[in-house]
């Protein structure tokens, strides 16, 4: 819950009242009209650890003010404050509340793009995943939020709506990618599909199961999820408004578990592939997000999910399968079994015809190894790939532009099919990339590979928890609000 305020924030009565500090000239300056208070501790800046670095959180007694606590969140650097700063130092600062029961947020100054970055960052910071926890108040995520500003008319209220419907968006697909893949598997995430979109209006869910994705020819998802006892599905989640002039399409992998299938994975970190469904999840929140802010665009998520596991039912390492539309794959290894889901997906997504199609993945290992754990990777026509390189900027997500080469297309050779699932080692996010671009036809299209940011394994920072972060549900959204706003 998160509310404005134009109440003087000394008499607020919460808390906790979070100041943002930058680092200006070697001290830690207070962003925005605060209480005299701040200038006092600040005075005893250095003794209290206060630097204005970013991420850093320093609570201090509030006395004589409203509030119960004075929470000093750190900003960085004054010449590099942007949007994303300040979504982090907030998001930092309401993840550090845990268990408390309100907080007043001072906003750094008053102007709508600041009140949406600092409204984002409170509500990702306030995110918890209590699933399988029993009622621990310390874990309980902080309750309500109150932004200190002047302003409060309907712009205000509509660019708070917004950031209440951009961070549900993201914090429902960080629950999905935290649920256990005992509790998330293809039928229960179809069924999770519903469940979301439930009440939503102009939104309609399709399920294909096992038999009618048998029927309909769909060889990537039946051969990929055979192996399992929980078979594969393929979720349809349109949001058709009336008088929607363009379309965008978006695709997602959803494998609930990949443990590699006969090319099995090692053991180390194998649990963190109960996440390899992240690209679906962030897909069916976009959607949700696009439908609940209404927007004037056709919005279609495909939903590709299937459980790769090893049996005496899976696949083999030298199966040759049929992807929709006829084009045939040989599979030389089963753990490149995303790109298989994804080009079923991606056929059903162009023979609607949309303006664009974006797909999105925790697609292949070599994308961390090319750009680390927090910065993902888009390829595909050039027009699509900047523009996503570019929604991604103004949504605060880090995407980096790739090339697909045409020349190591010859790696994908097979001495028997169309395609081989694999070529060799080195460029393996390109080479994934371009077995995608088969299945896409001439319609514009850009491939999100997240296989690093999708997942945090490491201690939390900024607004962004461990485990699931939602990565892609803002630059998507962003990307289609703007396509929807083209002439
Ligand atoms: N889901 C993995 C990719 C992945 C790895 C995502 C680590 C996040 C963290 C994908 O299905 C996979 O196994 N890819 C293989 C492809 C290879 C066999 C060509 C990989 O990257 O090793
Ligand atoms: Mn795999
Ligand atoms: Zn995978």
């Amino acid at each position: 819950m998160i509310s404005l305020t134009s109440a003087d924030p000394s008499s607020l009565s919460t808390d906790a009242l979070v100041v943002l500090v930058a680092q200006r000239d070697g001290t830690a300056v207070p962003l925005g009209p605060v209480p005299a208070l701040v200038t006092q501790v600040l005075a005893d800046a250095a003794a209290l650890g206060v630097t204005g670095a970013l991420d850093e959180v320093r609570k201090v007694p509030a006395t004589g003010i409203g509030a119960r606590v004075l929470v000093l969140a750190g900003a960085g650097a004054h010449e590099r404050l942007d949007g994303e700063a300040l979504r982090r130092a907030t998001g930092a600062a309401t993840r550090e509340l845990a268990g408390l029961g309100s907080a007043a947020v001072v906003l750094p100054s008053d102007d709508l793009p600041t009140l949406r970055a600092v409204a984002e960052g409170a509500l990702l910071g306030a995110y918890e995943f209590g699933r399988y926890r029993g009622g621990d108040a310390a874990r309980s995520p902080l309750g309500a939020i109150q932004l200190v500003t002047s302003l409060s008319k309907g712009a205000a209220q509509d660019a708070l709506g917004r950031a209440e419907v951009v961070a549900q968006a993201v914090n429902a697909a960080r629950d999905l990618v935290n649920t256990a893949p005992n509790d998330l598997y293809p039928e229960a995430f179809a069924e999770a599909a519903r469940a979301a979109t439930k009440g939503l209006r102009a939104v309609k869910v399709t399920v294909l199961d096992e038999k009618a994705l048998a029927a309909g020819g769909y060889g990537g998802l039946v051969g990929v999820g055979q192996g399992s006892t929980r078979p594969p599905r393929l979720v349809k989640v349109a949001y058709s408004p009336a008088r929607a002039k363009r379309s965008v399409a978006l695709v997602g992998k959803g494998i609930t578990f990949d443990s590699g299938g006969i090319s099995l994975k090692p053991p180390a970190d194998m649990d963190e592939m109960k996440s390899d469904m992240a690209g679906a999840a962030a897909v069916l929140q976009t959607v949700v997000a696009a439908a609940r802010l209404g927007l004037k665009v056709a919005v279609t998520g495909w939903l590709c999910l299937a459980e790769n596991m090893p049996s005496g039912s899976a696949q083999r390492p030298s199966d040759v399968l049929t992807i929709r539309g006829g084009k045939t794959v040989e599979v030389l290894n089963t753990d490149a079994e995303g790109r298989l889901v994804l080009a079923d997906g991606l056929v059903s997504a162009v023979e609607e015809k949309p303006d664009l199609v974006l797909d999105i993945a925790t697609l292949t290992g070599a994308q961390m190894v090319a750009l680390g754990r927090r910065v993902s990777a888009v390829m595909g026509t050039d027009d699509v790939r900047a523009h996503v390189v570019q929604a991604a900027a103004a949504a605060g997500e880090q995407f980096w532009p790739m090339p697909l080469p045409e020349d190591l297309k010859a790696g994908l050779k097979s001495k028997v099919a169309d395609l081989a699932n694999v070529g060799e080692r080195w460029g393996g996010m390109l080479l994934a990339g371009l077995f995608l671009a088969e299945f896409v036809g001439d319609t514009p299209w850009a491939h999100l590979d997240v296989a690093g940011p999708a997942f945090n394994a490491q201690p939390a920072y900024g607004y962004t928890p461990t485990g699931g972060t939602g990565a892609g549900v803002r630059t998507m959204l962003e990307l289609v609000e703007e396509h929807a706003a083209r002439p």
